[in-house]
């Protein structure tokens, strides 16, 4: 690809897929999800949503819509902010009782991924919950080749959920979030109307907008899909296939958009500017990791989550303990920078200048500590937490959270540097304050 970084390697995939859906942004056009419904063949609709948004205007535009196309509809709004099998355990009800054919999702992420698990779950139950998750936590059980037609209206400006094939569900009784990711769990269409953004809380553009940030840095430092030994079969490859030409020219503007707009996004509900871009920029960040993977920012986002005490969060109204997703990521984003540069320090380079680092009189031996003070300065003039130490963790507990961040091991190995036990508690030794 006239790349170095995807130069062949002995062993290593020589081809990528690129997957998404449909795409529509702009403003008004959730207003467009009856007509995209009869055009996917729905006739009776579930529609997932949350009970924040469900008696909102958003909610009311879709629900407008879809019944003035003569479709039948049937809300679910059971689902808490972070998407857990119980949330999807009453959502597979749901679906399995409704005799629905097609989904609509409207929220943001905790609402997509559980409306994803539900159709899978509702239509092909599994005997033990974990069974459809990966080797070594579930048993890797075979998904249906076709789940329902689904179109995911995202309402914030981050997850990305709605342009990916992955599911983020919290499983309560292990205490901690795992990844189920199947090509068919990509959503039919995605559509992305920015008028959402404009009534976001300060701290939610704030935290969504870190995930955004990060899944386009880590999509970008990823490993190179050509590192990833190559699997002949093309239906066994896995969707984290590492970085590749498609999601780098995603990220590349993500990150951009991340350097560009998200202080003045977090500043200002009126900058429709700024909020549209985080959007947009959201949505890019999604088509990138959906088919790169995301790395060490989120597997070692996983311990946070898990291990949380006595904390809450402006702008969430979410009991104690609660860290939003992308808070619990940046956190450990600038050790975690800091580390990975020195196997990549030409991306990591890339990535600070797209970020609109100050480069003058640096190179790419200092591409780290450019992009670790970079997210520095983006956390404290967004009012983010200052490290680990910021979301109540201690010296005392980075062995805990090493071990439990450990388990994401397809993640951590799609990082550009090979990543042990010693090497986590490491980064987040050096992530406890800033
Ligand atoms: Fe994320």
């Amino acid at each position: 690809m006239g790349c170095q970084y995807f130069d062949p390697c002995q062993g290593g995939a020589d081809t990528f897929t690129v997957a998404i859906p449909k795409y529509t942004f702009g403003r008004g056009c959730l207003a467009e999800a009856g007509s995209r419904a009869a055009g996917l063949g729905m006739s009776r609709v579930a529609l997932f949503t949350d009970p924040g948004l469900r008696n909102g205007p958003y909610v009311a535009t879709v629900l407008d819509s879809l019944q003035s196309a003569g479709i039948d509809v049937a809300v679910f709004d059971e689902i808490t902010i972070e998407a857990d099998d119980q949330s999807v355990e009453r959502g597979a009800a749901f679906i399995a009782d409704g005799n629905f054919d097609g989904v609509v999702s409207v929220g943001g992420g905790s609402v997509m991924d559980t409306a994803k698990a539900s159709m899978l779950y509702g239509l092909q139950p599994a005997g033990d919950f974990l069974d459809y998750f990966a080797p070594p936590l579930g048993a890797g059980k075979s998904m249906p080749r076709q789940l329902l037609p689904h179109i995911a209206c995202a309402t914030t400006s981050g997850t990305g959920s709605e342009c990916t094939s992955i599911s983020v569900l919290r499983i309560t009784d292990l205490e901690t979030k795992f990844v189920l990711a199947n090509p068919v769990l990509l959503p039919q269409e995605a559509l992305v109307d920015p008028v959402c953004a404009a009534s976001l809380p300060a701290m939610v553009v704030a935290s969504t907008g870190f995930d955004l940030l990060c899944h386009a840095l880590e999509c970008y430092t990823a490993k190179a899909y050509t590192r990833w030994e190559k699997q002949p079969d093309p239906r066994k490859r896995p969707l984290i296939q590492g970085a590749n030409p498609w999601s780098d020219l995603a990220a590349q503007k993500a990150l951009e958009i991340a350097g560009a707009y998200l202080e003045r996004g977090v500043a200002s509900a009126d900058d429709h500017e700024a909020r549209d871009q985080l959007m947009w920029g959201a949505s890019l960040a999604g088509m990138a990791f959906g088919n790169t993977g995301t790395h060490l920012g989120h597997a070692l986002s996983y311990g946070v989550t898990h291990l949380m005490r006595d904390i809450t969060t402006d702008g969430y109204a979410v009991e104690s303990p609660f860290v939003p997703h992308g808070i619990s990521v940046i956190v450990s984003a600038p050790s975690i920078f800091r580390y990975t540069a020195e196997a990549a320090p030409e991306r990591h380079f890339e990535a600070a200048a797209l970020l609109d680092c100050d480069l003058r009189d640096a190179g790419a031996p200092d591409s780290g500590e450019l992009l670790a003070e970079r997210i520095i300065g983006l956390m404290r003039s967004t009012g983010a937490p200052n490290g680990l130490a910021g979301v109540g963790f201690g010296r005392e507990d980075i062995p805990a959270l090493a071990q439990s961040s450990a388990r994401q091991a397809r993640a951590i190995k799609n990082a550009p540097r090979d990543t042990n036990l010693v090497d986590i508690e490491n980064i987040y030794a050096a992530a406890l304050s800033y």
